[in-house]
């Protein structure tokens, strides 16, 4: 199993591109589902869960061309199969926003229910419950959601937590459902809206995307189209955080730094120099880094999915932060890691106090989920000595080729197989 080898102490220079956003890519694909068209999608990131999508589709019997240029040709002509198995939803739990485009075409869907992970328990219920307001009957049996309907109908729906694939995967459904569905506390992460946009290019009709009121008229068909994955803004974050951590001065082009500006508000507050552009930033660390806490909260708040890396960047302040997680229950896994690299972290539910100004050492690490994982790379770039990350193919889900990214810009990091 591949691991990772990082030498730490070496300040990040020079420009890092930015690839096609993860959590954008993957409701892109399923949407192909809701149309027998070609859809053609552009600045697919090349990694594992894009992977697993592809591999998905085909089992069902789309014809499912991707190309590692990050280009994929998507054709749900022949659909044989309405079910997601167990052996690829275990393995990658956003299978199912295969739900929606399933139920909305073709009234029937067999999805194996996603386990908790370990961030989380992660339930679905919002999920069912907006398709059974649309009129589907979902049942769970066997481990297996069991949907169908003799038709989608337009609905008020009232999410009482903010849920981004829950967003959505009823989005999609409603685009074939007969007459209009309103989301209410609707998710607005830019992944969403930029779905949104991929489903309008195939002629659905959807207002308010980007607000927490979403409404969808249902059209009887939709159509084929080409569209253009916007980029990773979690990645474009974690190289921020890498030029903060390291004291190094980074540009990170092809990203959309307003979506960002959570992420790079805090950094800046805690001394680094930021610098935004339309489509690139540019992050200078200084020697001081200024503790500062920090609260997770959907968008346009600051991400979860970039919690451990900014813990990361805290364990090496000047005083004491605490970091308050409150999207996921069990999002602290990275912190032991880090304390064995001589961090102090003291951990209390879901908050996490992290005391800077201790200096990391290099040591053996172990991966345990995608983000997790970023975040033991962040801390090694500044460790005295070598440190070694295990299970990395949690990395490979979600960021394409950091190890050669992050050696573009001096660090001393490899891939050992
Ligand atoms: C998406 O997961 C992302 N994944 C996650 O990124 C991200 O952490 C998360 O949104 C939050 O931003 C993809 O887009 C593929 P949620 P999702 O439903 O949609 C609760 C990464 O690192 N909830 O918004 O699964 C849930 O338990 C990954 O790239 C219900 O209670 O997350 C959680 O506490 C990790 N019932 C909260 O809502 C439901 O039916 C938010 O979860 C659905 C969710």
């Amino acid at each position: 199993m591949d691991k990772i080898r990082v030498v730490g102490g070496i300040p990040l220079n020079g420009r890092v591109e930015i690839s096609g956003a993860k959590n954008a890519a993957l409701p892109a694909m399923a949407a192909s589902l809701l149309t027998e068209d070609t859809v053609h999608l552009e600045n697919l990131p090349y990694v594992r869960d894009v992977l697993t999508t592809r591999n998905l589709l085909l089992d069902m019997g789309v014809e499912a061309e991707l190309k590692e240029d990050g280009t994929a040709d998507l054709k749900a002509a022949e659909v044989r199969s309405f079910q997601a198995p167990y052996e690829l939803v275990k393995t990658m739990r956003a299978s199912i926003l295969v739900l929606g485009p399933l139920i909305g075409r073709f009234r029937k869907a067999r999805v194996s229910l996603p386990g908790g992970c370990a961030i989380g328990a992660r339930p679905i219920n919002l999920h069912l419950m907006g398709l059974e307001r649309m009129g589907a009957k979902c049942d769970v049996v066997h481990g297996y959601v069991e949907a169908s309907t003799q038709g989608l109908h337009g609905a008020y729906i009232m999410m009482d937590t903010v849920t981004v694939t829950g967003t959505e995967n009823l989005m999609m459904a409603a685009t074939l459902a007969e007459g209009q569905t309103v989301l209410d506390n609707a998710a607005c992460e830019p992944e969403v809206s930029d779905l949104a946009d991929l489903l309008r290019g195939m002629g659905a009709h959807i207002e308010g995307d980007g607000t927490r009121t979403i409404r969808i008229r249902g059209a009887k068909k939709l159509h084929g189209c080409r569209h253009r994955i916007i980029p990773d803004r979690i990645e474009a974050g974690t190289f921020a955080v890498a030029a903060a951590i390291t004291r190094g001065d980074v540009e990170v082009g092809n990203c959309q730094p307003r979506q960002l500006t959570a992420v790079l508000t805090q950094l800046s507050q805690t001394g680094a120099e930021v610098v935004m552009g339309s489509n690139f930033f540019r992050v200078r660390g200084r020697d001081s880094i200024v503790s500062k806490n920090v609260t997770t909260y959907p968008y346009p708040a600051f991400p979860t999915d970039m919690q451990a890396q900014y813990m990361a960047l805290m364990t090496q302040g000047n005083g004491s932060a605490v970091i308050t997680e409150t999207i996921f229950e069990n999002r602290f896994m990275h912190a032991q890691e880090m304390i064995r690299m001589g961090a102090d972290i003291v951990i209390d539910g879901r908050q996490a106090v992290v005391r800077g100004g201790r200096p990391l050492t290099g040591a053996r690490v172990l991966a345990s989920d995608l983000r997790a994982s970023a975040s033991l790379v962040l801390a090694a770039l500044v460790a005295k000595g070598e440190t070694w990350i295990d299970r990395v193919y949690h990395l490979d889900r979600g960021y394409y080729h950091i190890e050669e990214k992050l050696a573009a810009l001096g660090a001393n990091i490899e891939r050992v197989r």
